[in-house]
């Protein structure tokens, strides 16, 4: 599993915004959003007489997460993502596999090895201060919730409600991984194809890969669209020669450094904004699977409405969020448990 990225990606990230001439802003400043649609069984004061300071436990550990390892917050956003669409939003995603055994648990799937370890001790972290106060009393799941969206908020991105209620899930397996999440090359049909079996619509799909502002993928995700497009042995003709060309130098087509990461959003990399979507419009999107977004005539319009406004962003990524977090939600000792640790399951 990766960790933060390290300085010289971060070298990489300064070389990508010399390289493009584009200006660096990180002044945004955040705005309330206000949900009120909701899954029926979810609800925002869930433990407001069972642990009623349980936000401002999580909090205190997310902040600090923050302050010491910033890219714990893109990571957690991306960890909340990838365990809701996977057996539902049940932290499932925290379970360590058992040494010895056969199955690995989903946390050590092919397609989460690159989430940093920091996402994972952050929620760690949390479930020990909550569980030192209410013990028993708070799922994984909802700690995770409620992680995410402290982030969303910390990196300049809208505040919302979290509703609270989801239990945990019994069943984490690495093979139940791949199928559920979507991919850097997937096409718009198979991503539409994939939310809809979430019970997303396509404007949740662009909506919340508008997450994608924030952020890094490593080299192996886009290298084909530098190299050898659709097998073409020439670049994806969809991608602007400035961002080909930055691309191109911190990610060689075979023997590259696999640390190596790009920052999704090249003008404001370290702020959650709305810059994401003007930069598929000018070919700047990193993934495939981001770049396609604003070339389908299903997604296109909505792309070219949020690059205008933020605040419309901003308000459809809130209810979009709160929409993913009610995903397969688990109530009850049938599918669900409550885990004292994060990492195993009750027994
Ligand atoms: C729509 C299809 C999506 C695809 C194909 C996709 C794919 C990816 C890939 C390949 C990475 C880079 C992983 C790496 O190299 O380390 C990534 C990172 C990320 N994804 Fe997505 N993703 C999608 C949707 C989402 C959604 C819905 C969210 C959250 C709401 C999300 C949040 C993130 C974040 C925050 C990162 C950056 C993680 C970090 O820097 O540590 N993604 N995604």
């Amino acid at each position: 599993m990766s960790s933060s990225p390290t300085f010289s990606s971060f070298v990489t990230i300064f070389m990508f915004l010399f390289f493009l001439n584009l200006p660096f802003s990180n002044s945004q400043l955040p705005i309330k959003a206000t949900i009120r649609r909701a899954p029926r069984q979810l609800s925002v004061n869930y433990y407001a007489k069972s642990c009623p300071q349980v936000e401002s436990l999580v909090g205190s550990v997310t902040s600090n997460m923050y302050k010491e390892a910033p890219a714990s917050g893109p990571a957690t956003i991306r960890l909340f993502f990838h365990d809701c669409f996977v057996e539902g939003c049940d932290g499932s995603i925290l379970i360590s596999s058992k040494a010895g055994s056969k199955e690995l648990a989903e946390k050590d799937a092919e397609d989460n090895k690159d989430i940093a370890k920091e996402a994972f001790e952050g929620i760690n972290k949390a479930k020990a201060i909550v569980e030192s106060k209410c013990p028993g009393v708070v799922s994984c799941a909802d700690i995770l919730a409620i992680a995410t969206r402290n982030f969303v908020h910390l990196v300049g991105g809208p505040y919302y409600e979290v509703k609270k209620g989801r239990w945990d899930g019994k069943l984490s397996k690495a093979s139940r991984v791949h199928q559920n999440l979507p991919q850097s090359n997937s096409t718009v049909d198979q991503l539409l194809k994939l939310f809809s079996s979430k019970g997303l619509t396509s404007e949740d799909l662009v909506v919340l890969s508008g997450a994608h502002t924030i952020g890094f993928a490593h080299c192996k995700q886009f290298v084909n669209r530098i190299y050898n497009y659709k097998g073409t042995k020439k670049p994806d003709p969809y991608m602007d020669p400035r961002l080909f060309k930055a691309l191109k130098m911190s990610c060689p087509q075979y023997g590259g450094n696999v640390d190596i990461v790009a920052p999704f959003d090249v003008t404001t990399p370290f702020s959650f904004d709305n810059a994401y979507y003007g930069n598929l419009e000018a070919k700047l999107g990193l993934l495939a699977s981001d770049q396609a977004l604003s070339l389908d005539p299903r997604t296109k319009p909505l792309v070219q409405e949020l690059a205008k406004d933020k605040h419309k962003f901003f308000q459809a990524f809130a209810d979009a969020m709160e929409k993913m977090g009610g995903i397969g939600v688990k109530r009850g000792r049938k599918h669900g448990e409550f885990r004292k640790d994060c990492t195993m399951h009750h027994v």
